[in-house]
Order: structure tokens, then sequence, then C-alpha cells
């Protein structure tokens, strides 16, 4: 495996002989917002970064299609040599990770969700917003997310259509913003959380559009706590970072050197 700062693209189909690793999924280049955190937290520990580029976005699919696709990623990190799952994405962790723990029981995964509680413990006047996909605002486990850590407050659920697909295409989306932070500023709430892995690389864009003293968080630092709880080095294990993907490798490339400094 190759060291940290030198991350090679390789297509999905040629796996070479592999070392436990923590393996990290995402519908594209929303998860290296959660593998830049990870990386903070355990610089030494061997990295697998897997983008389906080619079937992002999710958050406007099926939830049979997100489920299928995670199935695949799963099974394809699993056979790299994966002994911990990051499921890097909050759409494919509220449609699928549930499944993914039953059919493989004894592989720890870690999930993205949206930070409701840290959104409330913040808030003042508990008076939330989350942006997120509309997958991921429609699934069960957001709707019981709610419902446990938020039951007598106010969320205001703000669904992004388009916003993941212009940031991993790096598409024009200063007019997208404006309405959706237009939305968020009308609910009049004082906490804003990213509920989409995708979201914190436009975070200063975000945060310039809400009203003043709204307050804006992701959970990236959050889970890579919790991997780096959970995650146990086998001895002999190279450090390094491989980012692999379904769609265009330069593309990843460049943004992984862009934001994460590869
Ligand atoms: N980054 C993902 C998430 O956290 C998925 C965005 C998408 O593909 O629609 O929800």
């Amino acid at each position: 495996m190759l060291q940290c700062g030198k991350a090679r693209l390789r297509a999905p189909m040629d796996i070479e002989p592999s070392q436990p690793c923590i393996g990290v999924f995402d519908s594209g280049v929303g998860g290296l917002s959660v593998l830049r955190s990870i990386r903070r937290a355990l610089p030494a520990a061997p990295l697998r970064y897997l983008a389906d580029a080619a079937f992002a976005p999710y958050g406007e699919r099926s939830d049979e299609a997100i489920l299928e696709r995670s199935r695949h990623l799963v099974a394809q990190l699993l056979s790299q040599g994966a002994t911990l799952i990051v499921v890097a994405c909050n759409t494919a962790t509220a449609v699928a990770i549930d499944t993914l723990r039953r059919e493989h029981p004894h592989v720890p995964f870690v999930g993205v969700e949206p930070g409701v509680r840290p959104a409330l413990a913040l808030s003042r006047r508990r008076r939330i917003a989350v942006m997120a996909t509309e997958a991921t605002l429609r699934s069960e486990r957001f709707a019981a997310l709610v419902q446990r850590e938020a039951a007598a407050a106010f969320v205001h659920a703000q669904p992004c259509p388009g916003l993941a697909a212009a940031i991993e295409r790096d598409l024009p989306l200063q007019a997208m913003l404006e309405g959706f932070c237009a939305e968020v500023n009308a609910a009049d709430v004082d906490v804003v959380t990213l509920g989409c892995t995708h979201y914190p690389f436009v975070r200063t864009q975000i945060e310039a559009r809400l009203g003043p003293g709204t307050a804006l968080l992701d959970t990236a630092d959050a889970v890579a706590a919790q991997v780096a709880r959970l995650w146990r080095e086998a001895p002999d294990t190279e450090p390094g970072c491989r980012l692999e993907t379904t769609g265009d490798p330069a593309a990843l490339r460049a943004f992984a050197a862009r934001w994460l400094a590869f």
C-alpha cells in the first residue's frame, strides 16, 4: 500500500494482494470529508476509499438502487482486506446500513447520520435545520432519529436536490444554495447541521448565506472518533491511503489533491 501523501487510483476491478484496512465508501467525493477526519485521527492506519461516482448521486435514486450499490461496494472493500467499513454517506447509511450489518454480522460498520443531537445541544432556542438529500430525509431511519433525539424540538428538514451532484461535478451551485439557504433562514433556526458528506466542501458558501449567529455543524470528526475507538490495527500493517472510483480517476485525483493535500 502506498504511503499517505501518494495515493494512487486504480481501476475498480484491479485488486491487489491486500492487508487489513479500514474501508470507506460514498457515492462519490463526499466521503473524502470523512476520510480527511479519519486520517487526522488515525494517521498511521491503512485506508481504502471507494467512490461510486459512476452511480452518483445516490440521493435521488430509489432505496433499492442505493442498497444494491452499497452491497456491491461493501463486497469489494471486504475482498480488498477491509476489516472495518465506514459508510461515509448519510444516504447509504439511512437506506442500507441495517441490512449491511445483518448480512455481515462479524464486520464492524460505522455510519454517518445528521448530527441532530449535537445541533440541539448547541441550539439556544431548540430550533435546528438539517440539510440533506431527499433519500436521507424520507428514510425511516431519519424519522426515528428525530423522534428519538428531538421529539420536543423543532427540526426543519431541508432537502437539497442537485447539490451533491453539483459538488461532485464542479458545476455552478450559487443559485441553488441561495434557494436552499433562504428556506432554511425562513424556518428561523439557530443551528444547521449538514446531513450529506458532500456539503462540507461548500461549507463557507453555506455559512455566508445563513442568518447572523446561525451555527453550522457536520459530523466528520465525531465519525472519525468512533472509527478510532473501533479500529484494531493488525501487526505489520503499513500506513497508506488508496483511492478508487467507479468513475473518472482523474476527477477523483484532482478533488483529493485540492481538499486532502494528496
Ligand atoms: N454524500 C452522500 C451523503 O452523505 C450522498 C450524496 C448523493 O450521492 O446524493 O448523503
